[in-house]
C-alpha cells in the first residue's frame, strides 16, 4: 500500500540524552544569561569554526543583532537606509532587517547558484538603485544549506564600505567563517537543533562582543544600555538541547548523507537536478531540487501529492510577493521591478521529503513518482503563473 510521506520529520535528542544536562541546570540554578551551557556551546562551536561565536534565541534575531552591530562601524548618517538582500530567501531575512531599522530592498539572484554574488551586487550599485535611501548593508543568503565562500564578502565590504551579514540559517555543515558574520539557525528543522535558537560566528572577536551587546539589551559588563539593542539570548534549556544535538552530529550527519545518496540515485534518473554537492560535500535537513525540464512546481506538487508525497515551496514565490513586503523596493539591473531568476526558481524548484531516517521504501516511492511524472511531462513550454504580485509569463525550463 502507498504510504503518506511527510516533507520533514525533525529529530531532536530524546529525554534520556537530555536528563544529565537538565540535572546540571537544576543544581546550578542558572537558567539563562549565557550560563555555563551556553558558554560550552559557544566554545565548542568556536573551536570547530575557528571563530568567535555568540549564541542567540533564533537565526532571525541573530541576523538583526549582527546587522545592528556591523552598522555601529558606520557614521551615524549611514546606519539607516536600504538593506540589499535576495528575494529568494525565507521571510525571516527581511523581517530581521526591518527589526534592525533597515528597509529591505530585494535583488534578483544568480539563477545558477540561487544566491547573490559580490559581482551582482556591485553591478546593482553601479546601475543605481533608484531610491532616496542610501545602501546601509547587504544580507546574502546561503540557499538551503549550500556553502557560500565568505572571503569575497569581506573584500566587498573593504572595497565599498558596506557591511555584509551572511544568512547561513541552514548551512551548519561545512560552514566557513571569515570576518563577515555568518548566522546559523538551531531551529528544530535544521541539522543541529535546539528547538529554537541560533548562533552568529565571526573571525572578528571585537565584532562578536558587540553582537553580544546588542543581543543583551545593550549591556556589556555593566548594567548600562550602551547601544540600542534587544533581548536575543538563548536559554540554558535550549543550549542543553543544542549541546546534545552537537554531540550526536557525526552519526546524524552520516545518516543524512546516506539518505541523500539513496534519494539522489532514485530521483536523478527523472532529470531532476540536486543542488551542487548536496549529500556529498554538505548536508542539510531539507532537500530542494530543480525539476526536470518542462515540469512546473505546481504540477509536480500535485503529481507527487496524488502519490502520497508531501512537498513544500519553502520560499514561496520569493519574499517580494509576501503582502508584508510587497510595497518594499526591489531591483534587477536588467529589468526594473522584475526579478526573473527568482520567478524561474519559484516555478521550477520544489522541496521534497528529506529526513535522517527516510526509509528505502519511502525513497523508492519518491523515485517512482518522479519517474512517472517526468514521463508524463510534455516538452518545455511557456506558462503563466499567478502570484500575489501579479501574473508572470515564464519559460518552464531549467535551461
Ligand atoms: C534563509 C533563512 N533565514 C533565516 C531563517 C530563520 O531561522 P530561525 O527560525 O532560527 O529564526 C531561516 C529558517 O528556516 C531560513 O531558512
Amino acid at each position: 500500500m502507498q504510504r503518506s510521506i511527510a516533507v520533514a520529520r525533525p529529530k531532536l535528542p530524546d529525554a534520556d540524552a537530555l536528563l544529565p544536562y537538565l540535572r546540571a541546570i537544576d543544581q546550578r540554578r542558572i537558567y539563562s544569561n549565557w550560563g555555563p551551557l551556553n558558554a560550552e556551546l559557544e566554545r565548542l562551536l568556536g573551536d570547530r569554526l575557528g571563530a568567535s561565536v555568540v549564541t542567540c534565541s533564533s537565526a532571525t534575531d541573530g541576523i538583526t543583532c549582527a546587522l545592528r552591530a556591523v552598522l555601529e562601524d558606520r557614521p551615524a548618517e549611514k546606519r539607516f537606509g536600504l538593506c540589499l538582500m535576495p528575494s529568494w530567501t525565507f521571510v525571516a531575512t527581511p523581517h530581521a532587517a526591518l527589526a534592525a531599522g533597515l528597509t529591505p530592498c530585494f535583488l534578483d539572484v544568480e539563477e545558477g547558484s540561487w544566491m547573490l554574488t559580490p559581482e551582482l551586487v556591485r553591478r546593482e550599485l553601479l546601475a543605481g538603485l533608484k531610491s532616496n535611501l542610501p545602501v546601509a548593508a547587504v544580507v546574502v543568503v546561503a540557499p538551503f544549506g549550500l556553502q557560500l565562500a565568505p572571503e569575497p564578502w569581506d573584500a566587498f565590504t573593504a572595497e565599498t564600505g558596506i557591511p555584509v551579514v551572511i544568512d547561513s540559517a541552514a548551512a551548519f555543515d561545512g560552514l566557513s567563517v571569515a570576518r563577515t558574520p555568518s548566522v546559523v539557525s538551531l531551529h528544530a528543522t535544521k541539522t543541529v537543533g535546539a528547538g529554537e535558537g541560533g548562533f552568529v560566528a565571526t573571525r572578528d572577536a571585537d565584532l562578536a562582543k558587540r553582537i553580544k551587546r546588542v543581543a543583551n539589551l545593550g549591556f556589556l559588563g555593566t548594567r548600562l544600555a550602551e547601544v540600542p539593542a534587544t533581548n536575543a539570548k538563548l536559554s540554558e534549556y535550549h543550549a542543553a538541547v543544542a549541546l546534545c544535538s552537537l554531540k550526536g552530529w557525526p552519526e546524524r550527519r552520516a545518516e543524512f548523507q546516506s539518505v541523500a545518496h539513496r534519494l539522489r540515485a532514485a530521483v536523478e534518473p527523472s532529470g531532476a537536478v540536486f543542488q551542487p554537492g548536496f549529500g556529498e560535500d554538505w548536508v542539510s535537513a531539507t532537500c530542494v531540487l530543480r525539476l526536470p525540464d518542462g515540469l512546473g512546481a505546481g504540477d509536480a506538487a500535485m503529481g507527487l501529492g496524488l502519490r502520497g508525497i508531501s512537498t513544500r515551496a519553502w520560499w514561496g514565490f520569493g519574499c517580494h510577493t509576501s503582502p508584508a513586503f510587497a510595497h518594499l523596493p526591489r531591483r534587477n539591473h536588467a529589468a526594473q521591478n522584475r526579478l526573473p531568476a527568482t520567478e524561474v526558481l519559484a516555478h521550477s524548484t520544489i522541496g521534497i521529503p528529506f529526513y535522517c531516517d527516510l526509509s528505502d521504501a519511502e525513497i523508492a516511492q519518491i523515485g517512482t513518482a518522479f519517474a512517472e511524472i517526468a514521463a508524463a511531462t510534455p516538452a518545455p513550454a511557456t506558462e503563466t503563473y499567478a502570484s500575489p504580485a501579479g501574473a508572470f509569463p515564464v519559460l518552464v525550463s531549467a535551461a
